[in-house]
């Protein structure tokens, strides 16, 4: 879709439509007061009739509006005034743009992005607004062989700003809100994709398409045969047991001089976890192709950020492999030696994510990162604790993990912040190697991290735990592209702290 900013009367849009909102209940929004005004009550004769009380959500399209230049008006239900916060705003954008693509205005000029929005301001609420609108008119159908696309499709939003002197940072927020939600689509088409598709090679190749596309990104696939010879003997006891070979996905972005150390993004690609000899139930096995979500998001990330132009160093490094039980995958009770020569015993084979990432971990030591922050699928344990609602995040350093609340925090997608003390540490104890890979049924979300966190002491590093965010079960089934808006928005802040 296409986005536009705007500033101006609602009266004097020439447009397919004019989007206003109404507080519950019936309280006209200025924008929709102007409306009013010049159509001589027009609305509020309506809305005073009982057909829209501005319940959060609901909705009232008018047609022929006297005095408006527009073919349309919807009026949307913002509910409470004093209880418009993020959730809301972005249910009110969500229910406009269902609505537009569902009654054939293929273009519209939407004011609800000068609702006060509590704590926001005006660049927060476009940017959110695209995003927004973009998710909401997500599908996945390119493996569908007929796709049920509304007959006249919204093409175009214009989000107003107050005055025009908002209109350059306007500019800004519109930029940064269709990279982000380009990368977030990304995110989900990759995600959305089955593992008979989207396998490592399928990722490589996507990550060379996209290098070819872009100035200034290189693109490196390792393969098994040349990570064995580098002593990646956790990341292979993973991927041997399947047909599909392992790779270590990497794109180098240089947007800054060489002096500026880079993010390094890590991502957890499993892009089908059985469980491999510890094998997996069969209900709901099919949702394990999201395993490799933080990959999803880690290359959808970067993505974003390329597209944006940000001047900074950013590394992406997938660690790409299929978890499946064969005669040549691990057993329960191998031992295996990491790339950083500390020997975990594989007490399960299920707890494979942390088995590919520490040597991922250990790999990207030569990037002389200035932080690194992994994103994975790693537990569901951080489902039970968190829900679906919050990424779980764990980090060796303080103010990396603040940046990252607070990223996320401005992004509306959130992390919660769990402790990796020491004192966990000995649940990884093992009797025949330096740790095991499991530790045991509590804090299953911690200890995957201070497994990690033995592979991380050389640098800053935060741990991103999305599997409760990366995607939705049930019958709205599907990736989300979380946490795409949280790791942009920390890239974006730190590109303008620099
Ligand atoms: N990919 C799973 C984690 C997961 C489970 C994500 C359910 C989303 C939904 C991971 O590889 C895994 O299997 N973890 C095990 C670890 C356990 C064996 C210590 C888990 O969470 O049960
Ligand atoms: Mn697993
Ligand atoms: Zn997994």
């Amino acid at each position: 879709m296409e986005y536009n900013v705007k500033s101006g009367n609602p009266e004097k849009q020439r447009s397919a439509c004019i989007v206003v909102g109404v507080f519950e209940p019936r309280k006209l929004t200025p924008a929709a007061e102007i409306l009013d005004d010049v159509s001589d009550g027009f609305i509020s004769n309506i809305i005073r009739r009982g057909d829209l009380e501005g319940k959060l959500g609901q909705v009232l399209l008018l047609h022929n509006v006297p005095n408006t230049l527009s073919d349309r008006v919807l009026l949307v239900g913002c509910g409470k005034e004093r209880e418009l916060g993020d959730s809301q705003y972005k249910r009110i954008i969500n229910k406009t743009v269902t609505t537009l693509n569902e009654t054939g205005s293929m273009e519209a000029v939407c004011f609800l992005s000068e609702l006060n929005v509590k704590g926001r301001d005006s660049h927060w609420k476009v940017k959110q607004g695209v995003e927004t609108a973009e998710d909401s008119v997500y599908s996945f159908d390119q493996l569908k062989s007929a796709s049920n696309n509304a007959r006249r499709p919204l093409r175009k939003i214009t989000f107003t700003v107050p005055t025009r002197k908002d209109l350059s940072d306007g500019e800004v927020a519109l930029k940064e809100g269709v990279c982000i939600a380009a990368g977030v689509s990304k995110a989900k088409d990759l995600a959305n994709l089955p593992g008979n598709i989207c396998h490592p090679s399928y990722l490589a190749d996507e990550a060379e398409a996209f290098a070819k596309d872009h100035d200034n990104v290189e693109f490196e696939a390792i393969d098994e045969s040349e990570l064995e010879k580098m002593g990646m003997g956790a990341f292979l006891s993973v991927s041997k047991g399947s047909d599909q070979p392992g790779k270590l996905i990497i794109l180098n972005y240089k947007g800054a001089g060489d002096d500026s150390k880079p993010i390094v993004l890590v991502g957890k690609g499993i892009t089908f976890d059985t469980g491999g000899i510890s094998l997996k139930p069969g209900l709901g096995m099919d949702e394990m192709k999201y395993d490799m979500g933080g990959a999803a998001a880690v290359f959808g990330t970067t993505k974003a950020i390329i597209e944006m132009g940000l001047k900074t160093n950013l590394v992406m490094v997938i660690a790409a492999a299929e978890n499946m039980p064969s005669g040549r995958a691990s057993r329960p009770g191998d031992i295996v030696t990491s790339l950083s020569g500390q020997t975990i015993e594989i007490l399960n084979t299920d707890a494979e994510g942390r088995l590919v990432l520490c040597d991922a971990l250990t790999y990207v030591e030569k990037f002389n990162p200035e932080v690194v922050i992994d994103v994975a699928t790693l537990t569901g344990a951080c489902i039970i604790a968190l829900g679906h609602k919050a990424a779980g995040l764990m980090s060796n350093h303080n103010p990396l993990a603040h940046d990252l609340l607070n990223a996320g925090d401005q992004a509306a997608d959130r992390a919660w912040r769990l402790p990796i003390w020491d004192d966990y540490q000995e649940l990884l104890d093992s009797n025949f190697a330096d740790m095991a890979n499991i530790g045991g049924k509590s804090a299953g979300t911690i200890t995957a991290a201070c497994f990690l966190a033995r592979y991380t002491k050389k640098y800053h590093w935060a741990h991103l735990d999305v599997a409760g965010v990366a995607w939705r079960s049930g019958a709205a089934k599907g990736a989300t592209g979380k946490p795409v808006p949280l790791l942009c928005q920390y890239v974006i802040n730190k590109a303008q702290a620099d």
